[in-house]
């Protein structure tokens, strides 16, 4: 954590810096490092970063979040490469043990920043997406506040992964201080002949699946000219973001003849409404999960209502735009959220709460697993498993998303159907385990 600093760049050039990586990812290919050399061959004859997203020919869609995987850590001593050799471990164990997984999402802070060096901060990446190029799996990131910081920015992770042609992560809100991981997957009937590219004439999406950037950490390569302390960034959705999600989800639902498509949206820190629920009170039973993040940290935390963020408030209240679209999506069954590594439950937001002003309409928040060895705690690593099927989409009034997680030791814990009832069945408790950590990497 103690590296020394760097001297702060003129501000001018740190702009530039900033515009230029951002127009190169929206334009040309952007030169990562210097001369990289691919070290994994693709499996014969399948890259799915090509071609669009299809139901398996059974029905079911099968999607894996790894979150928190914080690679990265003390690169100067034996500890941190450590960590990223038990991580990819958790990563190869979780993709073994589940046979058909269709899309891989990596939700947030794939690498702790603010322990990376300028000229290989994003080298991590080829770590993390190793097994998923062994297995021919296709992945799709969304990035968090560790994911931002003065040696590293979200675009460059963007760069580095689309190096790779598994990589499914793009930029679809230009505005570089909107983020970057905002975009949607659009994922389609197996049979389905005329997808993407003609939305008009071929068949409509069967599910959407929304990526929003939830910022934070701090600016690359920027320092405060007065303090020489990094600048932080807001770490909410950005307003643009949401409206780009307003209008294109519009567009969508116009071109599919009017009804809702069903969809479910990943974003790495959780809204206020997580935590309003969780003050309501987190049933082991119906809203089976750890609930040891108590109270959890949201998006806007620490920042001021009129954007300071010296340390004097609490909560900004600036994730209001994006709760409010998230609560009146028809079709949109859960959002899925990392960051608060001590917390795993699924919770059904129905009602308006108190303190609140936008009321859930029934859309699940939920948690996964702290994934990585990077990052604060030892709770068990593991990935949550979603498993949406055509049967479970048929009826819009009664949406059902199967989810569970599955955990390093392969044991599964926590399955749930996220649908009408979710909130008044009852489901087993989850343990509430801890990973020690082994002494080698085997
Ligand atoms: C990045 O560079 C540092 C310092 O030379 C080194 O310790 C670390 O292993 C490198 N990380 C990667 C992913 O190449
Ligand atoms: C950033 O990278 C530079 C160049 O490798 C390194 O000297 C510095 O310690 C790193 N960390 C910070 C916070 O500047
Ligand atoms: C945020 O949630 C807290 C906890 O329930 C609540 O007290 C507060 O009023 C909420 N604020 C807004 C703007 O939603
Ligand atoms: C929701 O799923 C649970 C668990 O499978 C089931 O017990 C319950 O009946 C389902 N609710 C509806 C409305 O189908």
């Amino acid at each position: 954590m103690s590296t020394p600093m760097q001297p702060a760049l003129p501000r001018a050039t740190a702009l530039i810096a900033v515009t230029a990586f951002a127009a190169s990812v929206l334009g040309s290919p952007f030169q990562a490092g210097p001369a990289y050399k691919p070290q994994l061959s693709l499996p014969r004859g399948r890259a799915p970063g090509y071609g669009p997203l299809r139901f398996r020919p059974d029905g079911t869609f099968h999607i894996t979040i790894f979150e928190d995987l914080d690679f990265g850590e003390n690169a100067w001593d034996a500890w941190g490469p450590q960590q990223d050799i038990n991580s990819v471990r958790v990563i190869e164990t979780v993709l073994d043990a589940e046979p058909h997984i269709d899309l891989v999402v990596l939700n947030g802070d794939l690498i702790t920043g603010e322990n990376t060096f300028l000229e290989n901060s994003t080298h991590y990446v080829d770590q993390i997406v190793g097994p998923m190029l062994k297995r021919g799996l296709t992945w799709a990131s969304t990035y968090g506040n560790h994911d931002n910081d003065f040696n590293i920015s979200a675009a460059a992770i963007l760069a580095r992964e689309q190096l790779w042609p598994n990589a499914r992560t793009t930029q679809m809100v230009p505005d570089p201080d909107a983020g970057v991981s905002n975009y949607y997957l659009p994922v389609f009937a197996a049979d389905c002949r005329r997808p993407p590219g003609r939305p008009r004439g071929g068949c409509p999406p069967e599910l959407l699946l929304w990526f929003f950037d939830s910022r934070g950490g701090f600016r690359f390569q920027q320092k405060d000219a007065a303090t020489g302390q990094r600048v932080g960034q807001p770490n909410w959705v950005d307003a643009r973001a949401v409206d780009w999600f307003r209008r294109t989800n519009a567009e969508l639902v116009r071109a599919a003849g009017g009804r809702p498509i069903p969809s479910l949206a990943f974003v790495h820190i959780p809204t206020n409404a997580s935590l309003a629920l969780q003050e309501a009170g987190v049933d082991p039973h119906r809203q089976p999960g750890i609930d040891d993040d108590v109270p959890l940290a949201q998006q806007a935390q620490g920042w001021c209502a009129d954007g300071r963020n010296d340390g004097s408030c609490a909560y900004g209240g600036q994730d209001g735009p994006f709760m409010q679209a998230v609560a009146s999506t028809p079709g949109l069954v859960a959002l899925f959220s990392g960051h608060d590594h001590g917390d795993t439950w699924c919770y059904k937001w129905d009602r308006l709460l108190p303190g609140m002003t936008v009321k859930g309409s029934g859309v699940n928040l939920c948690f996964g697993q702290h994934s990585g060895y990077g990052g604060y705690g030892s709770w068990i690593r593991g990935a949550r498993q979603v498993v949406v099927s055509l049967e479970g989409l048929k009826d819009l009034k009664d949406l059902a998303v199967d989810t569970y997680i599955r955990l390093e030791s392969g044991a599964t814990v926590g399955a749930v159907t996220l649908n009408r009832t979710y909130g008044h069945d009852e489901y087993p408790a989850t343990p509430n385990d801890k990973t020690s950590l082994p002494s080698d990497g085997s």
